[in-house]
């Protein structure tokens, strides 16, 4: 299979909205039958690409006609699943298991599986075997076929399953459930070619895959002049964009032509792979008036021999080289990472190293995991250096440090006035509201609803370590 051209498949997307329009009728028919709508519950775990997903999922589900609750007793349920660490596939069984009585109940209710876990061969067993009340299962390639697999569902008795190993199809323009209505993350990218060693994602979501220009600029133009002034560009590795294009786009270029995007204001992206991140994307990012002042730049291990073993093709100094050239060029940049403690080649002067880069760099803040061991990736082969109490007390160690750190980089903003973009209302206090930074940090001032997707100026007028308190201005 070739993986390197796009195809942009309008065939495809008019063949799915036909479908659609099919289905439309057929619910609209039982929902008559029955005297009430029907429900659609989605439950999603895991990182932006499948809540993106997600959102597409919710897309075709309405456009057939079902209703959104939050409800697990519904007539459709679609769980997008995440394999990236043990744990995550470990609540998607328990879940599944406490399905079973609302199916029992309601003989029209359909549960879909779908994401990363389903490209596994092993989950797929497991749930052909033992959890035998699901109907739908598909994979991260065919997130399009949605309403093709609820038909064909609907016409057959068995369990359906539509897996595709791979593909370099890209199927535009769908319809999507956005959740916000002032800002949306959009796909640039699919797949991951790195084989970082620890790592399940370029097994499950395959080879690295680049939207076209035009096509992403046609979407978000779509998108701010349907009220949108933010915008997250997803990919699992932003920063190699558009290699496998003809001709060939840099991910800096890309930014530069949405730049250029009348009314859109703010630009975000995630994520950033260190040894891909050209000198031309910091020019860019420091004379950027949209780019956010936030980066995402997963570090993972700070000890040059993990760095190896793990396949990041960068040591610990070119990792800390590149962060001080990034605060040079954007001095008020937040950076924000992700590291995994355990790995099985760490050793306790490993830590060490990687506690040292933590305390130089100064993050605003860290994802911190205990490495998971994957099957299938080069990693899982690996002697264990450390024992799981060794590994425990690692973690503990770097996550007081980094919340340490953390609070202290934060309230470097105290006392300025930012733009913020006020996103909604106050969960525990309804007479605030919370508006983001542009460095992505969070705050909350008094204010009405009726704010809820406009930019203010607001006085940060105290830090509370992860957010702040502020007023207007
Ligand atoms: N174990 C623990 N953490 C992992 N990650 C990826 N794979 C694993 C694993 N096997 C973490 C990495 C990545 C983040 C999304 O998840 O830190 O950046
Ligand atoms: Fe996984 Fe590495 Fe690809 Fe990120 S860059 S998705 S950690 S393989």
């Amino acid at each position: 299979m070739s993986f390197n051209n796009q195809i942009t498949s309008e065939e495809e997307t008019l063949r799915q909205k036909e479908i659609m329009e099919r289905l439309k009728e057929r619910i609209a028919n039982i929902s008559k039958e029955l005297g009430r709508p029907l429900t659609y519950c989605s439950i999603c775990f895991g990182c932006q690409m499948n809540a993106k997903d997600s959102e597409k999922l919710e897309g075709i589900l309405e456009t057939i006609g079902y209703v959104r609750t939050d409800s697990e007793d519904c007539d459709f349920l679609i769980m997008n699943t995440c394999t990236v660490r043990e744990n995550a596939n470990l609540r998607v069984y328990g879940r599944l298991g406490q399905l079973k009585k609302y199916k029992k109940k309601n003989p029209h209710m359909m549960i879909a599986l779908c994401g990363c876990m389903m490209q596994e061969s092993l989950v797929v067993e497991k749930i052909k075997e033992s959890y035998r009340h699901v109907d739908i299962i598909f994979g991260t390639h065919n997130v399009f076929k949605l309403a093709e697999l609820i038909e064909t569902k609907l016409d057959t008795k068995g369990m359906v399953i539509d897996i595709w190993e791979g593909t370099s199809e890209i199927v535009e323009d769908l319809p999507s459930d956005r959740k916000y209505s002032f800002k949306c993350g959009v796909n640039i990218m699919y797949g991951c070619n790195n084989f970082c060693s620890y790592c399940i994602v370029p097994y499950v979501r395959g080879r690295e895959r680049s939207r076209k220009p035009e096509d992403i600029i046609k979407e978000i133009k779509e998108l701010v002049a349907d009220g949108v002034v933010e915008i997250m560009l997803l990919g699992q590795n932003v920063n190699s964009y558009g290699k496998t294009l003809e001709p060939k786009v840099s991910f800096a270029k890309l930014l530069e032509m949405i730049e250029e995007i009348e009314g859109l204001k703010r630009i975000r992206f995630m994520t950033s792979h260190p040894k891909d991140l050209s000198d031309e994307l910091i020019e860019v990012m420091a004379n950027s008036k949209k780019i956010c002042k936030h980066l995402h730049l997963p570090v993972q291990s700070g000890s040059s021999k993990v760095l190896k073993d793990m396949n990041r093709s960068y040591t610990k100094e070119d990792y800390l080289t590149l962060v001080d050239k990034i605060k040079t060029a954007i001095p008020d940049i937040s950076l924000t990472t992700d590291i995994i403690v355990g790995f099985p080649t760490e050793t306790e002067e490993d830590f060490m190293e990687t506690l040292d880069v933590v305390k130089r760099v100064r993050y605003d803040s860290a994802f911190t995991f205990i490495y998971s061991k994957r099957t299938g990736t080069p990693a899982a082969n690996m002697e264990f250096a450390s024992t799981d109490e060794q590994i425990k007390e690692r973690f503990d160690l770097l996550l007081n440090e980094v919340q340490n750190i953390a609070k202290e980089t934060c309230a470097r903003f105290e006392g300025t006035t930012q733009e913020v973009l006020v996103e909604g209302v106050n969960e525990q206090d309804a007479s605030l509201v919370t508006g983001r930074l542009s460095n992505n940090l969070l705050v909350h001032f008094p204010g009405t609803s009726d704010m809820i997707g406009k930019f203010m100026e607001v006085k940060l007028k105290e830090s509370k370590g992860f957010y702040y308190l502020g007023e207007t201005v």
